[in-house]
């Protein structure tokens, strides 16, 4: 098991509260009976359920969301960002199930699990394998169902006429669902079945953008298939826009930006934050260097902990006791 928690410093909530320094947050910890530890470097840390004890204190409630990333157009972030949000959102104690929906198992990939032969969704619909089974614990909050090429089959599997598109997903997790605030679906870049049941299973649509032409072509495409399915499906979900690679060196990124807010419905439908390009993130993905816990302070580091904080609801509470 990894140590993928060990990223939330009195410093990191001293910032995030804005209204108390970091001698009043040890205060404040130490009222609250909560032990502060130290990594090998001489980093102080907060355990995931000790961050979420004092955030818990002070009156915040963690959101119970389905998320699910989502747009047809490949290598936009998809993966990289369902990674940093289920990660961040672990180290500040949600208790966070990633289910891996891709075939190609990139997120799964992230993880370097030991086990070579697990049970994915495939099993889980077609075999009926138990779904609590299938989960693979890779810290205390941080759970996942993992996917390999067997997950190919899925859209054939899903093609039976008795399965019921819109409530599979709900179906199979309600067992589990209590045991989690966010459940995260790391989707294909498709329009298909499996991200059809992942639509209807979902309370939030992130769908991730890159500045360029192909991109914001599959942003469009994207945003009518949704529209469409939650007009046939009568869904409730709310959708998300990420600006992720965003340079502010581009002159073109000015022009992609107009281009996103006239796509967009709502200007409200676009994160008021935005994912640098930084290449850390393909080592702090793909290498398992935890991108949080390096000493060097980084872009993505700032803005994966500011795009969790917005999902969590932190950015929005924090504003409010603050008011
Ligand atoms: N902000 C960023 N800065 C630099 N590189 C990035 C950033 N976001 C993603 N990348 C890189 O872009 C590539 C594609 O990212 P990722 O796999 O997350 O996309 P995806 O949408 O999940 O792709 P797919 O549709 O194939 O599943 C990866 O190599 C990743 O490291
Ligand atoms: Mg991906």
């Amino acid at each position: 098991m990894n140590d993928y928690y060990s990223a939330i410093t009195p410093k990191i909530i001293a910032e995030l509260l804005g209204d108390i320094t970091i001698q009043g947050v040890y205060k404040a910890l130490k009222k609250a009976e909560i032990t502060i530890s130290e990594t090998k470097t001489g980093r102080k840390k907060l355990l995931p359920e000790d961050v979420r004890k004092f955030l818990e204190l002070r009156g915040f409630k963690f959101p119970k969301l389905n998320i699910s990333f989502q747009i047809v157009k490949g290598g936009v972030g998809k993966t990289s960002l369902s990674f940093l949000l289920s990660t961040r959102a672990s180290h500040y104690g949600a208790k966070v199930l990633i289910i891996d929906l891709d075939q190609q198992g990139n997120i799964t990939r992230s993880f370097h699990l030991k086990e070579r032969e697990f049970p994915v969704m495939l099993n889980i619909i077609r075999d009926r394998a138990n779904i609590e089974e299938s989960i693979i614990k890779l810290s205390d909050s941080l759970h996942l169902i993992p996917s390999n090429l067997n997950n190919s089959k899925l859209d054939i599997q899903l093609t039976q006429e008795s399965i019921n598109l819109r409530d599979i997903l709900t179906d199979l997790l309600r067992p589990i669902r209590d045991h989690y605030d966010l459940v995260i679906f790391d989707c294909p870049p498709a329009i298909n079945k499996i991200n059809l049941a992942a639509t209807c299973c979902s309370n939030l649509i992130i769908i991730p953008v890159n500045p360029d032409p192909y991109a914001m072509d599959g942003l469009d495409f994207t945003l009518s298939e949704l529209k469409q399915i939650k007009k046939d499906f009568k869904l409730n979900f709310d959708k998300k826009i990420v600006w992720n690679r965003y340079d502010a060196r581009e002159r073109l990124g000015a022009i992609y930006m107009h281009e996103l807010v006239k796509s967009a419905d709502k200007v409200e439908d676009i994160l008021p934050i935005v994912i640098r390009t930084d290449a850390s993130i393909k080592s702090a993905v793909f290498f398992e260097s935890d991108v949080f816990n390096s000493s060097k302070k980084s872009s993505i580091q700032e803005d994966a902990d500011q795009f969790c904080r917005e999902i969590l609801g932190l950015n929005k509470w924090k504003d409010n006791i603050t008011k």
